[in-house]
């Protein structure tokens, strides 16, 4: 496995982003941090919960396209940024007819399971996992011939515009025109369907959103009394976003040693955690071109929740 994050590069950022992030004004801490080993094991648990639609949305599509994808791309190299298990990413492995796939994720406990499980259902399929930020070590991905990079899950929608953007035109710039992008993304709907995904009735989500306090505790030697933390899960009707927040219930004070830091939190003050940021087609389509991607194929399922997006680097 090739690892571009060791334990110190990540300890780094962490205490970078936790400065950051817990001494501005508006608190906030970015969803990157929630996948350790037990955040991605939260995750996984969060797909299957019946609140959590994205996940099968985007299944359903890959089972109907999974073909159409393979015969519009001719893809022979499979890149799959923010992996994860990648659990629906084996509809495509079975579809496309690789040379190889190379996986990454910042979480190499995933990263590893998902290697071993490949290499047992796919015999002969060179697996090359990168532990990595997709925001950082893309120049780390191989030249390999014609090359498809699928970014599921809707994982786009934790970017803010701006950092879209500049995610886009870097995916774009590794790649040669007429090389392939294949992006989910979940759609804007009802805020009834929309937040009890993010705020299941069995408190999984709210679960896997004090992780990250865990996480900080963890790492960090923080004191965080995680329990103190409220779940919040709120649609930002003029951003079209989902935003996770976790609340205090009482007055605390934190203290973070490995940043040399105390944080004080008002009761009710909230720390932001995550967006998850829905879309349209007009705005994917806009965004892709303006990255450099022409729109080929764009296919939902039949309830209309879920899209994925072919694109194509355009010449
Ligand atoms: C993994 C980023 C796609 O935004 O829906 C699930 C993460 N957060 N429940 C999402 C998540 C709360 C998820 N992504």
């Amino acid at each position: 496995m090739k690892v571009l994050l060791d334990a110190d590069v990540q300890e780094a950022a962490l205490r970078a982003d936790v400065l950051a992030g817990l001494t501005a004004p508006s608190k906030w801490l970015p969803p990157k941090w929630f996948y350790d080993a037990r955040g991605s094991e939260l995750f996984e648990e969060i797909t299957e919960l019946p609140e959590y639609y994205p996940t099968r949305a985007e299944r359903a599509v890959l089972e109907t396209h999974a073909g159409d994808i393979a015969r519009h791309t001719g893809a022979r190299t499979l890149i799959e940024l923010g992996s994860g298990y990648s659990t629906k990413t084996r509809l495509l492995l079975d579809a496309l007819d690789l040379t190889s796939f190379v996986p990454m994720d910042v979480a190499p406990s995933a990263l590893e399971a998902a290697t071993a499980q490949i290499a047992v259902d796919f015999p002969g399929l060179p697996v090359h996992p990168i532990v990595g930020d997709i925001t950082q070590h893309l120049d780390a991905l191989p030249a390999a011939p014609d090359r498809l990079v699928a970014f599921l899950g809707g994982t786009i929608g934790n970017f803010e515009p701006a950092e879209r953007a500049q995610f886009l035109s870097a995916v774009r710039g590794v790649l040669r025109p007429g090389e392939h992008l294949l992006l989910g993304t979940d759609l804007v709907k009802s805020p009834r369907v929309l937040v009890p995904a993010y705020d299941d009735a069995a408190g999984v989500t709210a679960e896997f959103n004090r992780n990250v306090l865990r996480v900080l505790n963890h790492h960090l030697s923080a004191d965080f009394d995680v329990d103190g933390f409220a779940h919040v899960a709120l649609w930002d009707a003029d951003h079209e976003w989902i935003e996770m927040r976790l609340r205090a219930r009482w007055p605390m004070r934190v203290t973070i040693p490995a940043v040399n830091l105390t944080v004080s939190f008002a009761s009710g003050e909230e720390i932001r955690t995550e967006i998850s940021a829905k879309f349209r087609r007009e705005g994917v389509d806009k965004e892709l071109t303006e990255a450099g991607f022409t729109l080929d194929q764009w296919w939902t399922d039949a309830e209309g929740r879920f899209a994925l997006s072919l694109a194509v680097a355009t010449p």
